[in-house]
């Protein structure tokens, strides 16, 4: 019977270590306030749409075919490299790499940066949902 609680707590705590800390989910509560602002249909963020824009080349800020996938691969579980410094990238995947969409700043600084390294501007609020919510889902 202990047993099986502690199994329990265990597979609870499990759980809860994948979801968003706090400040993370209020982020992701703010993309969706201005998602909505920007298109009352907005419903919920989605994998698909941010996979989409993960594994899209687009022409990027150098002049060169480019996608998130060129430095971090789509196995977000993996290390990845740097396309322009060739320095390796720790895993993107918050289960391979526990630091990963804890910090808020890093977060919205790396999000502004890549967006532009690969589409040329700042993602929108519906983008940057979509792309989040499929890096952490992906896992
Ligand atoms: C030219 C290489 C490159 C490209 C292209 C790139 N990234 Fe990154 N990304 C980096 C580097 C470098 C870091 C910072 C180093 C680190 O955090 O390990 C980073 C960090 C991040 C982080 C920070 C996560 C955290 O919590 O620390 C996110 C999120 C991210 N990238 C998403 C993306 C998305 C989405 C795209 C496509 C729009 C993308 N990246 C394209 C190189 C790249």
């Amino acid at each position: 019977m202990i047993k099986l609680l502690l199994a329990s707590l265990v597979a609870v705590s499990l759980i809860q270590a994948k979801e968003l800390n706090t400040q993370m989910q209020e982020f992701m509560n703010t993309l969706k306030v201005e998602a909505k602002k920007q298109n009352p249909n907005f419903k919920e963020f989605d994998y698909a749409r941010g996979e989409e824009i993960f594994t899209t080349e687009a022409i990027g800020k150098k002049g060169k075919l480019i996608s998130c996938v060129s430095c971090h691969t789509d196995t977000l579980s993996n290390k990845g490299m740097n396309k322009h410094t060739n320095k390796v990238i720790e895993p993107l995947s918050p289960s391979a790499n526990t630091q990963r969409f804890t910090d808020i700043k890093d977060v919205k600084k790396w999000l502004r940066r890549n967006f532009n390294d690969v589409y040329k501007r700042e993602g929108t609020a519906l983008e940057k949902g979509d792309v989040i919510t499929y890096m952490i889902k992906k896992g």
